[in-house]
């Protein structure tokens, strides 16, 4: 799919990713990941803001929200607004994205290395622009362990993909692997479709 197609169906899906925030989805997995978040945060594609109820809001300096879809944008900005998050916000593709070295003390991405073109070079990104006493929070979703379902996922895939915008057959965990993050922890869910990963700079 083209880029500007991608960020019409993403535009699209906004009242979905809202209804989403509002209902808490994925709650306690956000809270347990986001709960050392501090200081100086990214957060790569931001979506409706589905993360912002579970900031520590006293921990927090100030979040830079990015995504390329600004539906998505707008809503996220209004849960900001709503929850009193310090946030700044940021249409770009994250393939375009350049911070200087050094710059989060946080990052953070939730279900967004699913759509990304080149997933491994945005990890390593993140692995430049974090803090080196900073850390790097994951909560993303990939081919499952279960070899019935993972047939399953990449005979889905064109309709999924062609329906969401976001590949269902990608190895997640080896991509987070090799790259230059180094992996402090992580916890696998859904039959090892979900993965929470806290991550350090690496390298
Ligand atoms: C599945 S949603 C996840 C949103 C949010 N992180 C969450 O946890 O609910 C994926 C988000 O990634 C954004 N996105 C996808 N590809 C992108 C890209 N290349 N650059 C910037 N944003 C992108 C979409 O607009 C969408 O908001």
């Amino acid at each position: 799919m083209n880029k500007a197609d991608l960020i019409k169906k993403f535009n699209k899906q906004a009242p979905m990713y809202e209804r989403n925030r509002k209902a808490h989805a994925l709650g306690p997995w956000r809270s347990r990941l986001l709960r050392s978040a501090r200081g100086k945060i990214l957060e790569a594609a931001v979506g409706a803001g589905a993360n912002f109820p579970f900031y520590k809001k006293d921990l927090v300096e100030e979040i830079m929200a990015v995504d390329f879809s600004p539906e998505m944008l707008r809503k996220a900005k209004a849960a900001s607004q709503e929850l009193g998050i310090p946030a700044t916000f940021m249409e770009s593709d994250m393939d375009d994205l350049s911070f200087p070295p050094d710059t989060f003390d946080t990052i953070v991405s939730t279900l967004s290395l699913c759509s990304y073109a080149d997933p491994l070079l945005v990890l390593n990104q993140f692995n430049r622009w974090c803090r080196k006493s900073g850390s790097i929070l994951l909560l993303e979703h990939g081919l499952s362990s279960n070899s019935l379902l993972a047939f399953a996922q990449k005979r889905l895939e064109p309709v999924l993909y062609r329906f969401s915008g976001c590949h269902h057959d990608r190895d997640m965990m080896r991509i987070i692997e090799s790259s230059e993050l180094e992996i402090v922890s992580v916890q696998h869910y859904w039959a090892g479709c979900m993965h929470l990963v806290w991550a350090v700079p690496g390298k």
